[in-house]
């Protein structure tokens, strides 16, 4: 089944958004399937934005989603990067609609409190990235009342 990297990022962290957010990925149905709260350092977050070298905010980019811990998942479940990203809401949040997570807790693009994987290769690179040691298998009970 599909796979997302979802971070939450220093903001979010700050601010006390952990629980919220994934209360938000449980409620929906998605299954948690790796997590951890870690601070990164400059050459990670480099690597893990590597496309992005070169736009003028890549600096403050890294300088902001290294300057406090962040919780990085797996999320899973059938489309979870497509709706993952829905959920999420837009990259700025004053194009975020309501209902989404920057668009209830984020006002700033420069703060908009989480990332998540944009498409199912970036999500297999992000994981094995932020997971070099793989993720736990294992199947939730509750499949049945999730999937037909
Ligand atoms: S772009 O320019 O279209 O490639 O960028 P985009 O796909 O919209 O965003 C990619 C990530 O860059 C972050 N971003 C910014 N950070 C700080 N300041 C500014 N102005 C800015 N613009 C974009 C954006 O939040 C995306 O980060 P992630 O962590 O992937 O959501």
């Amino acid at each position: 089944m599909e796979l997302s990297f979802i971070m939450i990022k220093p903001d979010g962290v700050q601010r006390g958004l952990v629980g919220e957010i994934i209360s938000r990925f449980e409620r929906k149905g998605f299954i948690l399937k790796a997590l951890k709260f870690l601070q990164i350092e400059k050459s990670f977050a480099e690597k893990h934005y590597e496309d992005l070298a070169g736009k003028p905010f890549f600096d403050g980019l890294v300088e902001y989603v290294t300057s406090g811990p962040v919780v990085a998942m797996v999320w899973c479940g059938n489309g979870v990067v497509l709706t993952g990203r829905k959920m999420l809401g837009a990259t700025k949040p004053a194009d975020s609609a309501p209902g989404t997570i920057r668009g209830d807790f984020a006002v700033d693009v420069g703060r908009n409190v989480i990332h998540g994987s944009d498409s199912v290769e970036s999500a297999q690179k992000e994981i094995a990235l932020w997971f070099p040691d793989g993720i736990t298998e294992w199947r939730s009970s509750l499949h049945s009342w999730i999937y037909e």
